[in-house]
């Protein structure tokens, strides 16, 4: 077809954008009609012209014979407050580029993009305007791609798999990536880090990457039971596509673009969700000591849960969540949720006795829904399963939809079930009208199997965290069980997008007939690498009476932070990160290494100068090894000022967690 390219003008540049500093700068070109984009950093080319558009169902694609019809700039920068999170304020610092194409022929339909260029990254989205030549949108395929400039490798786990995102990391050249989940990480030859992912995915399916040959990818979007992808009226904007990138893999998770590019707080006074940590009948379940069916082995008993109650209680927990507690438990409910009643207790469980209980210790029960992924099953009785907890003081409410990915159970009521996907826009529907009802009765929602965050946390402050990855119950039962790089993985790939609830604190280091491949610093390590407002004490109460010296960190460290700082860190290989508490003037710090020991010098930098600190350690024992010798651990103090180095000592598969408490608060 040679002549089409003999009579090919070559692109032309129509619009282009600096970051406030000038360090990246994005492009818009047409070549034949046909809109791209590109980006470099400092003048050196990152992504390459990489196309964008859409293929549509029952009219033409929207992708050729575009002019561009307007463009417009304007620059941002303020500073709002997060409700709760890893710092108080965020600063929101962009150029913003609006360019309106319209086609030039047929049916001159019109398509905007917008653009904000952040010194640390770039945001992107689709605007389909008010046209009455294009108001029902109903998309088959998004064709945005991300052609990658420098050779990189790549941090990603399998897109559109059975296990949902529930996968140990790749990491592989980036020309070896099937299809992945965002975020996906690299890092190129120089030391460029990128992470690829989307914020604000409302009323539109979840994006994966599927890369179509060289470092070139696409946009493949999270198929629907309908055959199409995603239906929209116009006039409507798409989740915005969003490129991290940072000379540091520190930078990217300091980077704040995915939240900034999220609509402010909607629902006003959120001050009654509490960040807090919480105990529960839980990992119990999971090494199979009890069960989630009832008898005789049932693990929500009455006598059960006031033992937990007791401990929270007596240990300064704020929860206690209960699994099993509710009939449908009985049967086969692994994606078959049918027979989940979420108002009715068991027998043997004693809900209001409890809930009362619960109050007068000064705790709250955390509420549980699994849906084993029968969600209009679960939606019908939502309202009054909402109202049963909120009446009870039960105001977090931890839910799952355990199903096998592309299995949620959809039923419209013709008697057809369908199949959605997890992260389709059927369930980006679902899970924020979860949280909007939820919201309503003051309640705060943490989904496992969720869809995956994209900052609406911004939007909705008590949708507070959620799975989303391979969390701590696979050091239970997992073939194979979290490697000890599985966390390090985590920060700077799954834990950009958000809190996670793992579930750390195993101390006793023993899953189902396995280790958990860990030292006991590095349990509690991850309470402050691996954020969330609500974290658990995954552990048994037994376990944590034996663990009385490590179990003191998990009993001090802070959920809320003022500031937060990555000290140091390489993707997949040892991170350090700093927090501050926000209600007291205490720092923690939290370090944690994969299966190589090594030794990490920490200025402490981040202290109050001229102030002293009792620095509470919680390191590795001098010989421990997460295989050979994981329960060495040493407990000890040390006076410290802004102005010292600290030397952290990191076994193999191991961490260390410091409390860093002002001398004059004593
Ligand atoms: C999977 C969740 O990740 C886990 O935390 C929960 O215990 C089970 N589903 C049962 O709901």
């Amino acid at each position: 077809m040679g002549w089409i390219s003999a009579h090919a003008e070559p692109p032309q540049v129509v619009a282009m954008v600096d970051s406030p500093d000038k360090v990246l700068h994005v492009e818009l070109s047409l070549d034949e009609g046909r809109i791209s984009y590109a980006v470099s950093r400092f003048g050196v080319p990152v992504i390459a012209s990489s196309r964008l558009g859409f293929l549509l169902r029952n009219t033409e694609k929207l992708e050729r014979n575009f002019a561009l019809a307007t463009q417009a700039t304007r620059s941002v920068d303020e500073t709002w407050e997060q409700p709760w999170g890893e710092t108080r304020t965020v600063r929101n610092h962009y150029t913003e580029l609006t360019a309106r194409f319209t086609e030039q022929v047929k049916l001159k339909r019109s398509l905007d993009l917008v653009f904000r260029v952040y010194d640390d990254g770039v945001g992107f989205r689709y605007a389909f305007p008010d046209q009455p030549q294009l108001k029902d949108v109903v998309i088959d395929d998004e064709l945005t791609e991300f052609a990658v400039v420098p050779k990189a490798t790549a941090w990603w786990i399998p897109g559109g798999e059975w296990n949902r995102y529930e996968y140990l990391y790749n990491r592989t050249p980036l020309d070896q990536v099937g299809q992945a989940h965002t975020p996906m990480t690299i890092r190129t030859g120089d030391g460029l880090h990128i992470a690829f992912h989307e914020a604000a995915l409302v009323d539109y399916a979840g994006m994966w990457l599927r890369r179509v040959e060289g470092q070139r990818f696409r946009a493949q979007l999270a198929p629907a039971s309908e055959g199409w992808k995603v239906r929209r009226q116009a006039p409507f904007a798409t989740p915005w596509r969003t490129l991290v990138i940072a000379d540091s893999a520190a930078g990217l998770y300091e980077s704040n673009l995915e939240l900034n590019l999220n609509e402010p707080n909607r629902l006003g006074d959120v001050s009654w969700f509490k960040p807090a940590k919480y105990v529960g009948v839980w990992w119990e379940m999971h090494l199979n000591k009890s069960s989630w069916a009832t008898g005789p082995t049932h693990g929500a008993t009455t006598a059960n849960t006031k033992r937990y109650i007791d401990f929270a209680a007596n240990n300064g927990f704020r929860g206690v969540l209960v699994e099993g507690w509710n009939t449908g438990w009985d049967g086969q409910w692994f994606g078959n949720g049918n027979d989940f009643d979420f108002t009715t207790p068991t027998a043997d469980f004693d809900l209001e006795g409890l809930a009362a209980y619960a109050k007068k210790k000064g705790v709250h029960l955390i509420g549980h829904h699994e849906t084993g992924g029968a969600v209009n099953h679960y939606e019908k009785q939502l309202d009054a399963a909402l109202d049963l907890y909120a009446r009870l003081g039960i105001d977090v409410v931890k839910s799952g939809y355990v199903a096998d990915a592309g299995q949620i159970e959809r039923n419209d009521g013709d008697g057809v079930v369908r199949r959605e996907w997890h992260d389709g826009q059927w369930m980006a529907r679902h899970h924020l009208r979860v949280v909007e009802e939820a919201a309503k009765r003051h309640i705060a929602i943490n989904p496992h199997e969720p869809i995956k965050d994209t900052g609406l946390r911004r939007t909705y402050p008590n949708w507070v965290s959620r799975e989303g990855a391979r969390g701590m119950e696979y050091a239970a039962w997992g073939n194979p069980p979290n490697p000890p790089e599985h966390e390090v993985n985590l920060v700077f790939t799954r834990m950009l997008a958000g809190p996670m609830d793992f579930t750390p604190g195993i101390l006793s280091l023993e899953g189902r007939g396995q280790a958990v491949q860990t030292t006991i610093a590095k349990q509690l390590a991850l309470y402050v690498v691996l954020y969330s407002p609500i974290q658990m004490a995954a552990d048994l109460p037994e376990n944590y009476i034996k663990h009385a010296d490590a179990f003191q960190f998990i009993k001090d460290v802070a959920v809320d932070w003022s500031e937060t700082h990555v000290l140091n860190g390489e993707v997949g290989d040892y991170v350090t990160i700093v927090r501050k508490d926000r209600n007291s003037e205490d720092w923690f710090l939290g370090s944690l290494t994969d299966g190589n020991g090594r030794v990490l010098s920490v200025p402490l930098s981040f202290l109050d100068p001229g102030r002293i600190y009792i620095a509470e350690i919680y390191r590795d024992g001098d010989d421990a090894n997460w295989q050979s010798n994981p329960f060495a651990f040493t407990a000890e103090k040390r006076e410290v000022t802004s102005t010292d180095t600290l030397t952290l000592r990191l076994a193999a598969g191991g961490g260390q967690a410091i409390r860093f408490n002002p001398k004059d608060k004593q």
